[in-house]
């Protein structure tokens, strides 16, 4: 496997800037939900080119890619590293693509809690959900080692349960009819969960499912226990510094986080806390070649 790593280069990161000055980040969002295509004149340049070949390398065997950058605090640069896939942005509330998120203690919101996160994939009670998830690191956790992101791939992940010999979960997931349902967002999908190309997958919205028909959790539980433990083992820990984006499939692996934590400028409410951008894109990344 190559590194997924790759360093967004100088002339690129000069254009971003030079873009985003003088547009506030709702011209941005409008004009690429206008504009999806990559028909954006002031990308055009070799480096682009370079860069969005490098990612396409990288993305092809890694169903994933980390872009180091530098810190942007204003979300742009998420926003124009998304064009680099040529896709389709995701829009919520009509004319937005870009959300923030900060994590706090006072919240039970999987998207912003401080307790550790699922392997999951977003949006999965969607009739279709987004092919790409994009998370761009705003202001890294206070402490080192927490908010940690991993990525694991479902080829690996299912290479790994058969060689462990864990056939029932294989069955669960690729041959299963599972219900997910999402309580806030009211939606719900019944079918199989994965094939071999393909995963939509979120234990809270199956153990959702489970309580709402009144079945016992435990066997549920076992499943989702053995998948943590693969999507562990086949995966890394990626740690995102300010203005560091995660690019992940959101159909071809699972991702998570670790548990979070704050630091307290005046308990109970002033804190210091890792705060990110997610944007979602609809279609599989449409490359250079
Ligand atoms: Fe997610």
């Amino acid at each position: 496997m190559i590194c997924s790593d790759i360093t967004l280069p100088e002339a690129v990161s000069k254009n971003f800037e030079a873009i985003a000055q003088g547009k506030t980040i709702e011209q941005l969002e409008q004009q690429v939900l206008e504009n999806h295509n990559c028909a954006y004149q002031a990308l055009d340049s070799d480096e682009w080119l370079n860069f969005t070949l490098m990612l396409q390398q990288v993305w092809q065997q890694n169903d994933h890619a980390i872009v180091r950058g530098k810190p942007d605090q204003e979300g742009n640069t998420a926003v124009l590293l998304g064009l680099a896939l040529n896709s389709r942005f995701k829009p919520y509330r009509g004319n937005k693509v870009l959300k923030h998120f900060r994590m706090s203690p006072w919240t039970t919101e999987l998207s912003q809690t401080l307790k550790e996160g699922h392997f999951h994939t977003d949006l999965c009670t969607a009739q279709t959900p987004p092919k790409v998830t994009l998370i761009q690191c705003r202001v890294a956790d206070p402490s080192p080692g927490k908010g940690i992101l991993r990525v694991a791939r479902l080829e690996a992940i299912l290479i790994e349960l058969k060689r462990i010999g864990a056939d029932a979960t294989l069955d669960f997931l690729l041959k299963e009819e599972c219900e997910l349902v999402d309580e806030r967002a009211h939606g719900s999908y019944q079918g199989v969960m994965a094939n071999h190309d393909t995963i939509r997958y979120h234990p809270e919205t199956l153990r959702a499912a489970y309580r709402r028909k009144g079945m016992p959790l435990h066997e549920l539980e076992r499943h989702l226990a053995t998948i943590h433990e693969v999507a562990l083992m086949t995966s890394t820990p990626i740690d995102l510094q300010s203005g560091d984006a995660l690019l992940v499939s959101n159909t071809r692996a699972l991702h998570y986080r670790s548990a979070c934590s704050v630091r307290y400028l005046e308990f109970p409410r002033k804190f210091e806390a890792r705060e990110i951008y997610v944007l979602h894109l609809l279609d599989s990344p449409a490359w250079p070649i």
